[in-house]
């Protein structure tokens, strides 16, 4: 197996062609060494045996999540296969892009990337304690070249490039994680909407600003921005909260930082593409795509298990 490293336009992440995946045991250590983000391309016989992108992430923890039991709307659940999550603006998922930036392309020509200007940079389930480890997305029918693109962000490089007294800040800090639905988004704030009661097991949850990768002993940035974080008490744990607050200003200056080009990945889909990403260390976004005209169907698992020692004995936050 010979990855090719950093993906193209970045300086992590690193591609193996399906052809040249020989031992599937072989790919959690790839995607330590890529710094949590591997590109398999021509994975189409996923979209033949749906099976076999669960049997791909179980390579990848014990832990591979059944939709039916957590909580997940059934209509973006796969019909057979209940670990696979389908993301899809068609029918019966009817899952919405999120909206083109304001501008929708930088004043030289790009696709926005850096926060704000590009917005719903997250890690996957942060709301949850412990939080999942990785999550595997594969192309059914993606959308078109220029649109629906994937955006990484290198947490460890962001990490590693703060000055000093923002590193040791954060190190110190916890965010304040809670789903998007819960209402206490800051643009929910915003908007003068009264945040809804939260029962036992969708509460706000901390996790750490700064978290040890498990696998590699580095550390990386660990947070999202408007949606997915608690503005009303935090986002930020013992800091002033609210929309205006001091947290919030410290985790939108993160945030402009982590999301600077240099730590960017921007992934085109190809049909049979499957991409591996680590939570721990990586933050991700979507990008829009013209829902009128184009039909875009995709796949995503998530495997849970190796969190890292501060979750050790842990209950899950969202299971009764
Ligand atoms: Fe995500």
């Amino acid at each position: 197996m010979t990855p090719v490293a950093p993906l193209p336009g970045a300086t992590f992440g690193a591609r193996i062609d399906a052809a040249d995946v020989a031992d599937f045991a072989a790919l959690p250590r790839a995607l330590a060494d890529a710094g949590g983000l591997l590109l398999i391309p021509g994975m189409d016989a996923i979209a033949e045996e749906p099976e076999l992108l669960v049997r791909l992430s179980r390579v990848f923890g014990a832990e591979v999540e059944d939709y039916r039991r957590t909580l997940t709307a059934q209509n973006m659940v796969h019909a057979t296969v209940p670990e696979i999550f389908v993301v899809s603006n068609t029918p019966p998922t009817l899952r919405m892009p999120p909206r083109r930036p304001d501008p929708p392309l930088t004043p030289d020509g790009r696709l926005p990337v850096q926060f704000p200007h590009r917005r719903g940079w997250h890690t996957d389930q942060s709301y949850r304690r412990p939080p999942p480890d990785i999550s595997l997305f594969f192309a059914v029918v993606p959308a078109p070249t220029g649109q629906a693109q994937t955006l990484f962000a290198d947490g460890t490089a962001a990490y590693e490039a703060l000055p000093p007294d923002m590193k040791a800040r954060a190190d110190r800090l916890d965010g304040i994680h809670v789903s998007l639905s819960a209402g206490r988004g800051r643009n929910d704030l915003l908007e003068g909407k009264t945040p809804r009661a939260l029962g036992p097991l969708e509460q706000p949850q901390r996790q750490p600003l700064v978290r040890v990768h498990p696998v590699t002993g580095k550390r990386a940035l660990y947070m999202c921005e408007y949606g997915q974080m608690d503005w009303l008490d935090g986002p930020i744990a013992g800091m002033e909260p609210g929309v205006n607050g001091e947290g919030g200003r410290f985790l939108e200056a993160l945030m402009r930082h982590a999301t600077q080009p240099a730590f960017v990945y921007v992934h085109e889909w190809t049909k049979g593409d499957l991409v591996v990403w680590d939570n721990r260390c990586l933050i991700h976004a979507a990008t829009w795509f013209d829902a009128e005209k184009v039909s875009r169907v995709m796949w995503r698992t998530t495997v849970s298990g190796n969190p890292g020692a501060i979750y050790a004995n842990e209950r899950k936050s969202w299971l009764p």
